[in-house]
């Protein structure tokens, strides 16, 4: 794919780092940036290379600022329902990637922008950053998964407070509301803080992170008894993997874990 929208930075610690680009438009997505995400996530699943991604927005004013509504405002009835199942599965395929996605948000994260966010595993942000859902403003509705995400995030009232009104609110407010775990000043320390965090994320056994997320994952689908039937299957799982050998040996070794991923 030779892509336009999309800056990449990977590290030999397996540390990703994901901009998506196009400035011009506050990094809106549109279908050549939602393509190009799309191939990303679907052509890297399972690369073991990647123990977790950085997804930021380029520029100082925007993480993304929404779905494209130039690009929206023409679609018929079934152009729409394709368009939102598209975005729909692109962020689902994010949510369930093996390796964590750790969105930095450095500004606007509208619509499209907030559900994209929102698919991933932790939020971080810096103090300018802005998040809202302004569909209802436009004459439209969440469509990439907002008002089902939001609400198992925040709660009813929380999400519906949000989704009715087209409110943007701040990082202080993201962060009160349990969206957000931790706010930087300005951008160049929410990047490093970001990276600093998925430094440790990628020190992990990569096994036992993917399926812990895959653990939590699930949680929202299931009864506590089958989840907890599915975390005991996936702990037992892990007991026959070699990291799991080095990481208890290293302990009583008293040194560092080296894991391979297998
Ligand atoms: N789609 C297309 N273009 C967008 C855009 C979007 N979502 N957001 C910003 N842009 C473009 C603007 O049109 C403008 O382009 P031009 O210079 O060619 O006019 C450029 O980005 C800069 O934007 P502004 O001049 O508007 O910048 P601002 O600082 O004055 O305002 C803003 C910033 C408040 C974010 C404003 O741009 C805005 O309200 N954007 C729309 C946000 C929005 O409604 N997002 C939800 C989209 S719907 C959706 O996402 C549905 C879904 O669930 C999938």
């Amino acid at each position: 794919m030779d892509y336009k929208h999309l800056k990449f930075e990977k590290r030999n610690d397996g540390v990703m780092i994901l901009k998506i680009s196009r400035v011009e438009a506050l990094n809106a997505l549109n279908k050549s940036v939602l393509n190009e995400l799309s191939y990303f996530f679907n052509s890297t699943m399972n690369d073991c290379s990647i123990r977790v991604v950085v997804l930021t927005g380029d520029g100082e004013k925007s993480f993304v600022a929404g779905a494209d509504i130039k690009e929206m405002y023409n679609l018929n009835l079934s152009e729409s329902v394709s368009f939102a199942k598209y975005g729909q599965k692109l962020l689902l395929s994010m949510y369930n990637y093996h390796a964590p996605i750790v969105a930095a948000v450095n500004g606007y994260a509208l619509g499209g922008g907030f559900e994209m966010a929102l698919c991933c595993d932790v939020i971080f942000a810096s103090k300018n950053a802005r998040f809202g859902f302004p569909e209802v403003t436009l004459g439209i509705i969440p469509g990439f998964g907002g008002t089902q995400v939001l609400r198992r995030l925040v709660g009813e009232k929380n999400a519906k407070y949000l989704i009715l009104s087209g409110e943007i609110i701040s990082a202080e407010d993201a962060y009160r509301m349990n969206i957000l775990s931790k706010i930087y000043e300005n951008q160049a320390d929410l990047v490093a803080g970001a990276i600093n965090y998925a430094e440790k994320i990628a020190k992990n056994s990569p096994k036992s992170v993917e399926l812990a997320k895959r653990a939590i994952n699930v949680s929202f689908d299931l009864s506590l008894e089958r989840g907890l039937e599915y975390e005991s299957s996936l702990f037992g799982v892990l007991f026959t993997t070699d990291d799991q050998k080095e990481g208890m040996r290293a302990f009583v070794e008293k040194r560092k874990a080296e894991f391979k991923g297998n």
